[in-house]
């Protein structure tokens, strides 16, 4: 029997935005694995196995796929937006690590998503279009120094930055350190987008200038995207456009 293991992402959201490739392999698996909100989009259907566990429990799905794989199952383990970012595509990676040699022959492939900085920064227009960096904000799996030094080192480099799991009611302090740190660093009032559930019906994006940031504005549903000193603004009616320049002159 051969089995196969596909980590797939769903998106940020909306059905529209789950690729026709992962739409694909969830039509032909015969057991889905993840965390619970991430199954719960998955359409039940006859001959299809739900596996949904808890949040923290990546290293054990991800030997639970890996065991159902083994056994000839044809298995996708489903992330949020795109699997290779702060999600299950490493997990499973460091689980085929220290694992049996078998997990190493089986066939696996990861499948990308529409990530949520990707979707959130295509509402508000390019604020990502020139370098810029990922942060994930929570400090369940890095020590927050490690946090903070590396936002203090983006900040002087002059990156956009996009924060993912900037607050959460386990971790209430950390955002409102975050901000207090750019704050210090950049002194200025490039914008900072607060885009919750983007692309489903509770989608809310909201742009401020720096100063004006407050912790309570974002929560474990929200992407934060803190533009460079170059980026800008287009007021218009309704909601503006924020942008930021390909180019730096020399
Ligand atoms: C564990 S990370 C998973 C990221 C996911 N793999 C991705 O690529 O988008 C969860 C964080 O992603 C962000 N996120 C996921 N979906 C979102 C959405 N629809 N709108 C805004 N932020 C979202 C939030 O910052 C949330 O705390």
């Amino acid at each position: 029997m051969t089995g196969s293991l596909v980590i797939a992402g769903l998106g940020p959201g909306s059905d529209a935005l789950v690729t026709p490739e992962v739409s694909a392999a969830l039509a032909r698996a015969s057991d889905v694995v993840g965390y619970i909100p991430y199954v719960a989009r998955v359409a039940a259907r006859p001959g299809l196995t739900l596996h949904a566990s808890d949040n923290r429990v990546e290293i054990d799905r991800a030997r639970q796929a890996l065991g159902l794989a083994r056994d000839g199952r044809r298995v996708v383990v489903v992330s949020s937006g795109d699997p290779g970012v702060f999600a299950m595509a490493s997990a499973v990676f460091e689980t085929i690590e220290a694992g049996p040699p078998a997990w190493r022959d089986l066939d696996i492939r990861v499948l990308p998503g529409i990530t949520a900085m990707l979707a959130a920064a295509a509402r508000a227009g390019a604020p990502l279009g020139h370098d810029f960096c990922a942060i994930n904000l929570s400090d369940n799996l890095k020590p927050w120094g490690l946090i903070e030094r590396r936002l203090r080192l983006a900040a002087k480099a002059d990156f956009a930055m996009a924060f993912y799991n900037p607050r959460s009611r386990s971790r209430p302090d950390g955002f409102a350190r975050t901000l207090d740190i750019l704050n210090d660093a950049c002194r200025d009032t490039r914008p900072v987008i607060f885009a919750r559930a983007v692309s489903t019906a509770r989608e809310q994006i909201s742009v401020v200038p720096l100063p004006e940031a407050r912790a309570d504005m974002a929560d474990m549903r929200t992407v934060v995207i803190v533009g460079s000193s170059a980026t800008r603004i287009i007021a218009r009616a309704g909601a503006p456009f924020v942008y930021t320049p390909r180019s730096v002159p020399a």
